[in-house]
């Protein structure tokens, strides 16, 4: 028998400015030795790499729709559908996701998405207009034009590919840079009371390690998130299609604006997703804390497991059932906000031919920045609503961390 050693050799990724090191030793890698056209004889090393490291950026690739569907299918084979669903009409057309995404109508899985009107036939698209989404309109207080125009963003909201009502969260999305505008650096400003800024290249992902995110958490609020189950809104974005984010973008403002449950599309109780807050990692076993931050509508915290110790710091020592929305949303800011310090964020710098496989269910992410009407700028995105729901703490880790 012959074994031939792999073509991949994996580096770090190349590091943001405010990033610190330690937090990279295990979160992000650039795979170099890649061709499509022989990728399923290194898929699963790819497969493998994604869930140990949570980000892979390859460059230079020549990558077609189908290729890139079928690099997202080896993740999950029997999943069936784009991961937020195809229906794109009629009462779900509220949902505010519905402007940024066009359907590659030969491989409808592959969403076109970005920045300005692609000339001509694309893919089977007559002259698709596209829209880079712009921080003002989402968040209540945005940056001023004066600022804008000095080169200050925001994120844009942090999320998680996922549907979260009757459709499971995508394992994997992939993401291919079509067309990407020279842009020059940016500042990205918090506004939350703190300091914290991030500086970043112009349309920047920004992924946030869930990982990390649960692991620099103190331990009464680790043992808050290995208890707590999250409770979504049906239609999630239906629901908060009036509301705004935070200057953040880490989660909604509070303001009485999510609609009322009886105006959303026609739901049903069993097709609702109530998710474990933390979410087990296929491969290294670890904890990543993954809520979407702006759907969730309650959360569920079992007490504490018997004979646990507790003290003036537990939390929640007796379980609780939290369904006020101010509540919910401002114990996950406590949970969340730390994971998107600026020394723990991995800004992607994109080139054309730039392909990133990110585990969706084990980080946040954000678009950032704001693109003219006229700068064109293309991706293909691939996801797919997972065949299973994500699997959360063991007996090993409620003994641990409960
Ligand atoms: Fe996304």
């Amino acid at each position: 028998m012959t074994v031939t050693a792999s073509p991949l050799s994996f580096t770090s990724l190349p590091p943001s400015p405010q990033a610190d090191p330690k937090y990279f030793e295990e979160f992000g890698r650039e795979v170099h030795g890649f061709d499509p056209e022989n990728k399923d004889v290194v898929m699963d090393e790819i497969m493998e790499a994604l869930y140990k490291y949570q980000v892979l950026l390859f460059r230079d690739l020549k990558l077609t729709p189908k290729q890139q569907f079928e690099m997202t299918l080896a993740f999950d084979p029997t999943a069936q559908s784009y991961g937020h669903g195809n229906n794109k009409t009629g009462s779900e057309k509220k949902s505010i996701l519905h402007p940024d995404l066009k359907t590659i109508p030969h491989r409808p899985e592959v969403q076109l998405i970005g920045n300005g009107k692609v000339p001509g036939n694309y893919e089977g698209l007559e002259s698709p207009q596209l829209k880079h989404p712009h921080h003002k309109t989402f968040h209540r207080d945005p940056v001023s034009d004066e600022d804008e125009a000095k080169g200050i963003t925001r994120f844009y909201r942090w999320h998680i590919d996922a549907a979260l009502y009757k459709l499971n969260p995508p394992k994997v999305t992939t993401l291919y840079a079509v067309s990407v505008p020279k842009g020059e650096w940016q500042t990205l400003r918090y506004d939350d009371g703190t300091d914290d800024t991030l500086s970043l290249p112009k349309g920047s992902t920004v992924f946030a390690s869930g990982k990390t995110m649960f692991d620099i958490l103190p331990a009464e609020y680790k043992s808050v998130a290995v208890r707590t189950t999250v409770k979504y809104a049906p239609h999630p974005y239906v629901w908060m299609s009036n509301a705004h984010a935070l200057p953040t973008g880490l989660g909604l403002e509070t303001e009485g604006l999510e609609l009322p449950l009886d105006e959303l599309p026609p739901w049903t109780e069993s097709e609702l997703k109530a998710l474990p807050m933390c979410w087990k990692n296929p491969v290294t076993g670890g904890l990543h804390l993954q809520v979407h931050p702006c759907a969730p509508q309650a959360f569920s915290i079992a007490p504490l497991p018997a004979g646990a110790p507790r003290d003036s710091t537990t939390l929640y020592p007796d379980g609780a059932e939290i369904t006020d929305i101010g509540e919910v949303r401002e114990l996950l800011y406590k949970l969340q906000r730390p994971g998107i310090d600026p020394k723990l964020l991995f800004a992607a710098e994109w080139k054309e031919g730039d392909l990133v496989l990110f585990h969706n269910r084990g980080l946040l992410h954000s678009v950032t920045g704001a693109f003219a009407p006229d700068e064109l700028r293309m991706f293909h995105q691939c996801n797919l609503a997972a065949s299973t729901e994500p699997v959360g703490p063991d007996a090993a880790d409620m003994a641990a961390y409960a």
